[in-house]
């Protein structure tokens, strides 16, 4: 199985104390940095945008894993890029006022990770035709837009589809020299505890976004070590 990686959400953080904050977290073993961009029409909040990201990328040599949760994604992709993203996800939903296909070609052709994502109440049909073209898979255990709401253990259905896309995908890559039919990694994002992290684990999640279950706590390494399974 592959290694469980843990994306801290800075949304959680303390803003006022940015720089130690991301320190901190990357000295507790924190694999990527997860930076929230919410724009106030795609989801009901605004957060920060590509000179936040700058300023977090000057603070790190992490992976920054960039989550779109704004409209027209395509227009701003490249000042994401600019401001040092690792990863950059869009949403698959039709609100998002994109062309998930031109857009997954655009951030694959700025030499970053691609990642697709949906809504909880999103089918998860709208992102298979997609799922051989990404690299990651970002399934939201909230209805995005805030930090600190409950788990959606019902999302589940969604990871153990991806998993199994996965399997039969290494199934169809078997034999074969090239470097096609690699999996996807499978992120969760909302409501990320040890309990909930163990479930999405246990589904095939391999990547880990928390906000709250690290920056509101004393010991950030221990967080850590608790949502990979201690
Ligand atoms: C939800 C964001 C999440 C959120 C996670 O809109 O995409 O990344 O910050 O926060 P917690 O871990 O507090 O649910
Ligand atoms: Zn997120």
């Amino acid at each position: 199985m592959a290694k469980v990686l843990v994306a801290p959400s800075i949304l959680a953080a303390d803003l006022s104390r940015l720089a130690e904050e991301i320190r901190r977290v990357e000295q507790a073993g924190a694999d990527w940095i997860h930076c929230d961009i919410m724009d106030g029409h795609f989801v009901d909040n605004i957060s920060f945008g590509p000179s936040i990201v700058d300023f977090v990328r000057k603070q790190t040599k992490l992976p920054l894993d960039v989550h779109l949760m704004i409209e027209h994604a395509d227009h701003y992709v490249p000042r994401f890029v600019d401001a040092g993203a690792n990863s950059i996800t869009v949403h698959v939903e039709p609100e998002a006022k994109l062309d998930v296909g031109k857009t997954l070609q655009q951030i694959r052709d700025s030499k970053c990770r691609v990642g697709l994502t949906l809504n909880p109440a999103t089918d998860f049909k709208l992102v298979e035709p997609f799922l051989d073209r990404i690299d990651m898979l970002l399934i939201m255990t909230v209805h995005p837009g805030f930090g600190g709401q409950p788990f959606r253990a019902d999302q589940m259905e969604k990871v153990k589809r991806a998993a199994a896309w996965n399997k039969s995908r290494e199934r169809k890559s078997a034999g074969r020299t090239d470097s096609s039919g690699g999996e996807i990694d499978i992120e969760v994002d909302g409501g990320i505890n040890p309990d909930t992290a163990r479930v999405s684990i246990k589904n095939g999640a391999n990547v880990l976004v928390a906000g709250t279950s690290i920056f509101h706590t004393n010991d950030y390494a221990k967080a850590i070590r608790d949502l990979r399974g201690g």
